[in-house]
């Protein structure tokens, strides 16, 4: 049976040129490069400059992800999904900025606000929008300016979290039907908004007119975080009918090396296959995603044909995972 599947052809990714290890972090906060990397593995992070934006960072990694797919965004990209939490302003979407500065001026251009999770839920997202033929040629990005809603008085989130971007793009294909098929395979998303409490963001356009602070209960975060995400990992192998052991690359979010190995503990995955790049990016938030899946595919890790799978949890509760053949 003949179907439609999203093939990734070209990524790409970025990182603001300003770079803060742990050392420099502890000169102006109480704590220690020791206490950083034995609680989270982080060693460094980038930090976007005054007048970064995430359309900034998006633009730059988009350029990179469409010359590798050889996309033209003027005649060929006709949808544009970018994750972020930290959006250029309340309205209009970021989206639409990077499609003007791209000289994209048909098709369609929209945010996604899944925090952490939010390049899963983004390309979940341009896939259906794919596979229903509302589309044939999308850009889906994650990009955050995290550093701009951290409160730099509070040590137990201002050390964890860092800014950057990373996109794919993805084209609509004719295909077998077969689980040898490139492209995205399975994708499964959840949420459960009772959990608000234990990672939010004390402000914002509707509650107080500010843009807010990163607030957390980090024990809260880190239990979940394991339980959460081993469970859709689960459920999207099920889904496409492979198993573990068939998975070349996990793609972790990557927000703390004590959550991905953990999970990756609990799933019973070679840790060899588990793509880590918490140590110099740290948790940035929707680009952790892309950014660690660039990094692998730059590196010649990924390679045409594999199995990867990505997944993430994040405020809200939301979590999922995409199983994609690259
Ligand atoms: N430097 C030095 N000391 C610190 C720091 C810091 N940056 N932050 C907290 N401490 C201190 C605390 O004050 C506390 O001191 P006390 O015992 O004297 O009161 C002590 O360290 C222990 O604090 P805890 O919060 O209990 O430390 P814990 O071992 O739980 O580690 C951490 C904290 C790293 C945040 C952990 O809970 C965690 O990783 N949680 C997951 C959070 C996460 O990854 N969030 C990202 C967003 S969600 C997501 O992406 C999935």
């Amino acid at each position: 049976m003949t179907v439609i599947r999203s093939v990734i052809h070209g990524c790409g990714s970025y990182l603001p040129p300003r770079l803060v290890t742990n050392e420099e972090l502890a000169k102006t906060v109480d704590t220690t490069d020791e206490w950083i990397q034995s609680r989270t593995g982080i060693r460094q992070r980038h930090i976007a400059a005054d007048g970064e934006l995430a359309s900034t960072l998006a633009l730059a990694a988009a350029k990179k992800a469409l010359a590798q797919a050889g996309v033209a965004a003027e005649t060929d990209l006709d949808l544009i999904v970018l994750a972020t939490t930290t959006p250029d302003e309340t309205f209009p979407a970021t989206a639409t900025t990077v499609q003007a500065a791209l000289g994209m001026t048909g098709g369609a251009a929209f945010d996604v606000q899944a925090v952490c999770s939010g390049f899963v839920y983004a390309l979940t997202v341009a896939d259906s929008l794919l596979q229903t033929g509302q589309a044939r040629t999308a850009l889906v990005i994650g990009s955050e300016v995290f550093s701009r809603i951290l409160d730099w008085d509070d040590r137990g989130t201002c050390v964890l979290f860092g800014d950057g971007a990373g996109a794919v793009v993805l084209r609509a294909e004719e295909s077998a039907g077969l689980i040898s098929d490139r492209g995205v395979l399975a994708t499964k998303l959840h949420s459960d908004g009772r959990m608000h409490d234990a990672l939010y963001v004390d402000g914002g356009p509707g509650a107080t007119g500010t843009v807010g602070h990163v607030r957390m209960q980090g024990r809260e975060v880190f239990r979940h975080a394991v339980v959460n995400m081993a469970q859709v990992v689960e459920e999207v192998i099920a889904a496409a009918g492979v198993t573990l052991d068939d998975v070349d690359w996990l793609v972790p979010h990557q927000a703390n090396k004590r959550i991905l190995d953990s999970t990756a503990k609990k799933l019973g995955i070679d840790p060899g296959k588990v793509v880590v790049t918490v140590d110099l990016h740290a948790n940035t938030s929707a680009a952790s995603v892309p950014l660690a899946l660039d990094v692998a595919v730059q590196d010649g890790r990924i390679k045409r044909g594999d199995l990867v799978l990505m997944e993430a949890m994040g405020g809200g509760f939301t979590w999922g995972a995409c199983l994609v053949r690259w």
